[in-house]
C-alpha cells in the first residue's frame, strides 16, 4: 500500500484491503482473512476464483500459445464468434479487451454506417445516468457529469435522453442519428433497468431513421441477468444491431467484444479497425470453456438470483431507509436513503465484499456459482449492519 501511495497514479479510491487468493465465492487477504466475494471484481469473476475447469484450460493453453496477434488465425476466435452469434442472434464479432474498447468499436461502426448514408448522419443518442467507459468516445456517450466534466469538450453531436422517457426519444432520434446507445440495466448509475417499452420504442425509431441500436451489456450481460443478455429478458426481445460486452466473458482475463448484424458489420471494412491483444487464443479458449459452463448455470442464476431478490426485499420491509431493491438475476442493488460507503466498509469488517455505486446504492454482483446458503450468509451480514443503523 505504501509503494502504491508513492508510485501508482492516484486515480483509484481503494479500500484498505490487500487480496491474495480466492477459491469459489471466497477470497482471502494477505493475512489469510476470508471474505465472501459478492462483487466479483465488479462483475468479472463469473465463476468465482480458481474454478477447476477454467484453471485446466488456462494451464493447457498457456503452455501452447498465449498470443499470436491478429496477423494470423488461431483455433478459438472463429469458434467463439460462432458461439456468440448463436447466443445473440447477430452474426459478426469483433474482439477487444475491455468494455470501453468494445464501446469505441461500436461507436465507430455507427459513425461509419451513418456516414455511408449521409455525411451529416453522425449524431449519437445516449441516455442520462449511463456509463460506457473511460475512453474519450465512451465518455462522450456517458450521461453522468462526474465522469465527463474534467475532459470536456468531448465528442460533439451526442444527445442525451432521460432513461425511460419515450417522448424524449421521439424528439432526439431523427434522420441525422447514426446510433442509439442503451445500457440495458444501468450499473454504475445505480442498477436501473430500462423499461421494455422504452427499449422497444428506441428500436422502432432507430429502424425508422436507419440508425443502429447499440446495447451496452458490459456489466449486465453474458449470463448475469439470468438470460445470456439483458435485452433477451423481454419477449419478443427488441433485437439491437450491435451488442457490446466484456467483464465476465473470460472469467478474469481481459476480453471484450462487439457482435453486430450484417448491416452494422458492413460499416467496418479491412483496415478500418483493430486491436493488438483483442481475441487472443488464451482469452478466447477460456471464454469458450466459460460459455459451456454458463449453459449449465443459467437456471441456477435465475433461481438463486430470485431467492436473493426476495431475501433483500424482506430486509427492505424491515428498514424504512431502504428505498428500493432493483435488478435481475445476480445483478442487484439496494437503494438507500443515505450514502452507502460506511456500510460497505462495515461489511468488509464482517467478511463480506460488496460495493456502493451512485452514492446510495449497495451493489451485489456475486459469482454465478453462488448458492442459496452463501446468499443467506451475505443477507445475514447486511441485516446485522442495517439493524445497527
Ligand atoms: C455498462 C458499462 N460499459 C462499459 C464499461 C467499461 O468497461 P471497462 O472498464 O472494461 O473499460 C463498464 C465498466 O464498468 C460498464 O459498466
Amino acid at each position: 500500500m505504501d509503494l502504491e501511495q508513492e508510485y501508482v497514479l492516484q486515480n483509484y479510491a481503494r479500500y484498505p484491503l490487500v487480496l491474495a487468493r480466492g477459491k469459489g465465492c471466497h477470497i482471502y487477504d494477505v493475512e489469510g482473512r476470508r471474505y465472501l466475494d459478492f462483487i466479483s471484481g465488479i462483475g468479472v469473476n463469473a465463476l468465482g476464483h480458481a474454478h477447476p475447469r477454467i484453471l485446466k484450460v488456462l494451464r493447457e493453453q498457456a503452455g501452447l500459445m498465449i498470443h499470436c496477434s491478429n496477423l494470423y488465425y488461431h483455433q478459438y476466435q472463429g469458434r467463439l464468434a460462432k458461439r456468440l452469434a448463436e447466443m445473440t442472434g447477430l452474426n459478426r464479432t469483433f474482439f477487444a479487451n475491455t468494455g470501453s474498447e468494445a464501446m469505441e468499436g461500436a461507436l465507430k461502426m455507427a459513425k461509419s454506417h451513418g456516414r455511408a448514408i449521409n455525411p451529416a448522419k453522425y449524431e449519437i443518442v445516449a441516455l442520462e445516468n449511463s456509463f460506457h467507459g473511460r475512453t474519450l468516445g465512451a465518455l462522450s456517450v456517458t450521461g453522468q457529469a462526474k465522469y465527463r466534466q474534467d475532459f470536456e469538450p468531448l465528442l460533439p453531436s451526442v444527445k442525451f435522453v432521460a432513461p425511460n422517457d419515450e417522448a424524449g426519444l421521439e424528439q432526439a432520434i431523427s434522420g441525422v442519428t447514426a446510433g442509439v446507445v442503451l445500457e440495458m440495466i444501468q450499473g454504475e448509475g445505480g442498477i436501473c433497468p430500462l423499461n421494455p417499452s422504452f427499449v422497444q420504442k428506441a428500436r422502432e425509431l432507430a429502424s425508422l431513421f436507419h440508425a443502429l441500436v447499440i446495447a451496452d451489456e458490459t456489466q449486465c450481460g453474458v449470463g448475469r441477468p439470468g438470460t445470456y443478455f439483458a435485452y433477451q429478458r423481454s419477449s419478443p426481445p427488441a433485437l439491437p444491431d450491435i451488442v457490446v460486452a466484456a467483464k465476465p466473458v473470460a472469467c478474469g482475463l481481459p476480453l471484450g467484444f462487439i457482435v453486430a448484424n450484417s448491416k452494422a458489420a458492413a460499416a467496418i471494412r479491412p483496415g478500418m479497425h483493430g486491436s493488438t491483444f483483442g481475441g487472443g487464443p488464451l482469452a478466447c479458449r477460456v471464454a469458450l470453456e466459460f460459455l459451456d459452463i454458463l449453459d449449465e448455470l443459467l437456471p441456477a442464476i435465475q433461481r438463486v438470483g430470485g431467492y436473493f431478490h426476495v431475501s433483500l426485499n424482506e430486509l427492505a420491509r424491515k428498514h424504512g431507509f431502504v428505498k428500493e431493491v432493483r435488478g435481475f438475476g445476480l445483478m442487484l442493488g439496494v437503494d438507500l436513503a443515505m450514502p452507502g460507503k460506511q456500510i460497505v466498509l462495515d461489511a468488509m469488517a464482517e467478511g463480506l465484499l460488496i460495493n456502493c455505486t451512485h452514492d446510495t446504492v449497495l451493489r451485489f454482483l456475486p459469482p454465478y456459482i453462488v448458492t442459496e446458503k452463501e446468499v443467506d450468509q451475505a443477507v445475514k451480514i447486511v441485516g446485522k449492519l442495517f439493524a445497527r443503523i
